[in-house]
């Protein structure tokens, strides 16, 4: 059984979150789901795919926001999508404080509406990653966990930092993703603290690092276009 219909059960047992969640019938849940795309226009009226780069970091002295802006600065004359850099510092999400899981939409707070609405309008995201003890810091996974159905059906990419690259917080953050049906394309970023940072702070990346960009690029506005035609 899965998480979701445990805490289902449990909320019919015991307080009021039955009533304020969706109702599903078993049946209906079973029922295979008709999907009638709009092929001639996936993206609802936008020329173009949007897509979200997305901070994670609130450490003062973070290179975060150094790395989100120069990934920016970098895709911001792509012709194929439109692109905006969403910081989450300033949703000042404190940790996840919704009483029930992303999954029911059912939110409380302001700060998870206004993160949902921003998120929404997106049809796939570049996240700005950095690792902390092996795998995604705490900023962007928390800031994760308060989502769901906003992420789902659509692309991601990632641009990492770290020691090796951040690669293994971007496996990780895969796993999250998959959790989130957010398709998450091959093509990664990875930048050294080594070769792609001065005195690890000053971010100069090399030219070869900033070369694989516009392949994940490539790849990720593919799938945002893609995706839109099955939501
Ligand atoms: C709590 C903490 C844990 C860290 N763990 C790792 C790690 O496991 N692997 C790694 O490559 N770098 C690690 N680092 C180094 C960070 O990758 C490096 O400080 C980087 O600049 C952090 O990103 P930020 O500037 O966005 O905070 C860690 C840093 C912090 C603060």
């Amino acid at each position: 059984m899965s998480w979701f219909k445990i805490f289902s059960r449990k909320s019919k047992a015991g307080h009021s979150a039955a009533s304020a969640a969706p109702r599903v019938s078993a049946t209906a849940a079973q029922a295979p789901v008709e999907v009638a795309p709009d092929v001639a226009d996936p993206l609802a009226g936008n020329a173009l795919p949007k897509i979200a780069i997305i901070t994670g970091a609130s450490r003062p002295g973070s290179v975060n926001s150094s790395v989100a802006e120069w990934v920016l600065a970098q895709v911001a004359g792509r012709t194929d999508a439109d692109v905006e850099l969403v910081d989450i510092a300033d949703f000042n999400l404190p940790l996840l404080d919704e009483a029930y899981p992303a999954a029911y939409q059912n939110y409380q707070n302001p700060a998870t509406k206004a993160w949902s609405a921003k998120v929404s309008e997106f049809d796939g995201y570049i996240f700005v990653v950095h690792e902390y003890n092996h795998t995604a810091g705490p900023v962007l996974t928390n800031a994760l966990s308060y989502l769901n159905a906003e992420f789902n059906n659509k692309a991601a990419g990632f641009v990492s930092y770290g020691s090796m690259g951040g690669a293994r917080a971007v496996e990780h953050l895969r796993e999250t993703l998959s959790e989130l049906q957010l398709a998450h394309v091959r093509n990664q970023v990875m930048f050294s603290l080594f070769t792609d940072f001065e005195n690890f702070s000053e971010f100069k990346p090399t030219e070869q690092n900033a070369g694989t960009l516009a392949p994940m690029v490539d790849q990720l506005v593919l799938w945002a276009k893609g995706f839109a035609t099955v939501r």
